[in-house]
């Protein structure tokens, strides 16, 4: 078993990011909601890192952990180093609050910070400490905080108010690496290769030779999930289901890819089914939960239809798995994703989810060494529900084909001018919005076509992408020019937070 560091989650948008930057050197690390900071013990944990949150630790239920009690090395950030001074004697105040960068000031050696004097930070707070508690000494201060970075060196317990996670801190990961490898003594030997031969036996172990279905979409995820089910000799058999919400002429390209890949798939045209169920639906949960039933539905069919499938595997995510339910506890739900909130209680079948530890960018790493070919591995992601969250209110099959044509009017472009994999997502949504506009003589009454292209890591943050002019003038007039019923096309200017990707 690899060593591990745990990361404790009090709520913060970079909790996650925590946890992959640990990983990029080496060392697995995975997410613990604070009110589960127990199950560090059911792992070889090396070390605790305490996340940041929106709380104050003054606040009425403001979450909390005996730090204590935790008789591992500690690093508290923003929220997690408040939460440690607090607790063990020293003082919190509310004061201005700061975001943005700062430069770090070391005021003492220390093993922590080593390498990281005048490098910026990235501040992100309103409460700040005021006073430590015994046995800390302040070793990083910046122009506005005197205590940066504190540390009690004997009881292995560190504190930093500014975020390493984020790579607006430039030495973010020293620190970390510093932390992790030079104080807690954690070994740097995980990585993807590991992952796979680890994963392999362990699936071999419980679902070698039994029968499998894959939900397969024809996007990266599913696509590696039954690969290294196959690989680690489950009897796979791959299903895709055309919900009728895929893009345009997408059923037969993933067909093709998924057989080019050696799986012999069960397709299934479920498209009537998915529309008569969302016929009338406006509410974008109302539309995921629908989705998602009518997934488990039909594949419970299909499985009857097989004899002895035991196991339904999907190609869940960690960030799936922790947007839907640890900072879901702590915080309020902003989407289901259908992969794991649509599920049923009782699922006729067992689940495998042999991806839900990894985050994309590693999953598509597992891909490359699983040989899948990189045209396909740089897919872009594409959500579950599909086109339903891309057309706002009400889907109807007019809505789907004037979206699909004026998508892939946009795909193309995007592909035609290098942008497709410089980018996370490229995409157009359906605004039911009608606006008058002219085309020859005549006065029209059409929808919109809003474009969204972001840039993330990894979905959980996203910036909009500045296309040059030129191709955002082409693709508006090649989308009104040749999708009837579009008059107007404007392009979505918002990041992550406090928008999402997508639009429902
Ligand atoms: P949001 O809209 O939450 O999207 O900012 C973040 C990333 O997740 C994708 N997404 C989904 N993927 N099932 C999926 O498999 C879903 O229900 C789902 N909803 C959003 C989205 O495309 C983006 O990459």
């Amino acid at each position: 078993m690899s060593d591990l560091v745990a990361v404790i989650d009090f709520g913060s948008q970079t909790t996650q990011l925590l946890a992959r930057r640990i990983r990029e050197i080496g060392v697995y690390s995975i997410i613990i909601p604070y009110d589960s900071w127990q199950d560090i013990y059911k792992y070889d944990t090396k070390a605790v890192v305490l996340s940041g949150g929106p709380s104050s630790i003054y606040d009425k239920d403001s979450p909390t952990i005996p730090v204590e009690k935790i008789e591992l090395p500690i690093l508290g950030i923003c929220y997690g180093m408040q939460l440690i001074v607090h607790q063990l004697g020293g003082k919190i105040i509310s004061d201005d609050q700061e975001y943005g960068p700062a430069h770090l000031k070391l005021i003492a050696d220390s093993v922590f910070l080593k390498g990281t004097d005048g490098s910026t930070v990235w501040m992100s707070h309103k409460d700040r400490v005021e006073a430590i508690p015994e046995g800390f000494k302040t070793v990083g201060i910046t122009n506005s905080i005197k205590y940066a970075a504190v540390e009690n060196n004997r009881k292995k317990i560190y504190g930093i108010q500014f975020h390493p996670e984020v790579t607006h801190t430039e030495l973010g990961k020293q620190i970390l690496k510093n932390f992790v490898i030079d104080i807690a003594g954690a070994s740097a030997d995980w990585d993807i290769k590991r992952f796979i031969s680890e994963k392999i036996s362990s699936l071999n172990r419980s679902i070698g030779g039994k029968k499998v279905l894959v939900a397969v979409s024809g996007g990266v995820d599913s696509t590696v999930t039954a690969l290294l089910l196959k690989r680690a000799g489950a009897d796979v058999v791959p299903v895709f289901i055309n919900n009728g919400l895929l893009r345009y002429n997408e059923e037969k390209v993933v067909l093709g890819q998924l057989e080019k890949l050696g799986l012999s798939v069960v397709y299934e045209d479920a498209s009537e089914l998915f529309l008569s169920k969302l016929k009338g639906v406006q509410n974008p949960e109302k539309k995921r939960k629908i989705i998602g039933h009518t997934f488990i539905d039909i594949f419970t069919k299909i499985a009857k239809r097989q004899s002895g499938i035991e196991y339904l595997a999907q190609g869940t995510l960690y960030p799936d798995v922790i947007e839907s339910s640890v900072v879901g506890k702590n915080s309020s739900l902003i989407k289901s994703h259908h992969n794991v909130g649509g599920l049923p209680e009782k699922l006729g079948f067992k689940l495998v989810e042999p991806l839900r530890e990894l985050f994309k960018d590693e999953v598509r790493e597992l891909g490359r060494n699983l040989g899948i070919a990189e045209e396909y591995i740089q897919r872009q992601p594409f959500p579950g529900p599909g086109l339903a969250i891309r057309i706002i209110g009400e889907i109807t099959r007019q809505r789907l084909d004037i979206l699909k044509k004026a998508d892939k009017i946009l795909i193309d472009e995007i592909k035609k001018n290098g942008f497709y994999n410089k980018v996370w997502q490229s995409f157009a949504v359906l605004l039911p919005l009608r606006s008058v506009g002219v085309m020859g003589d005549h006065r029209t009454y059409d929808y919109t076509i809003c474009i969204r292209i972001v840039d993330s890591t990894d979905g959980m943050t996203a910036d909009w992408v500045y296309l040059p002019e030129a191709v955002l003038r082409k693709i508006s007039t090649e989308i009104i020019n040749k999708t009837e019923g579009i008059n107007r096309v404007v392009y979505d200017v918002s990041t992550k937070p406090p928008s999402t990707i997508e639009w429902e």
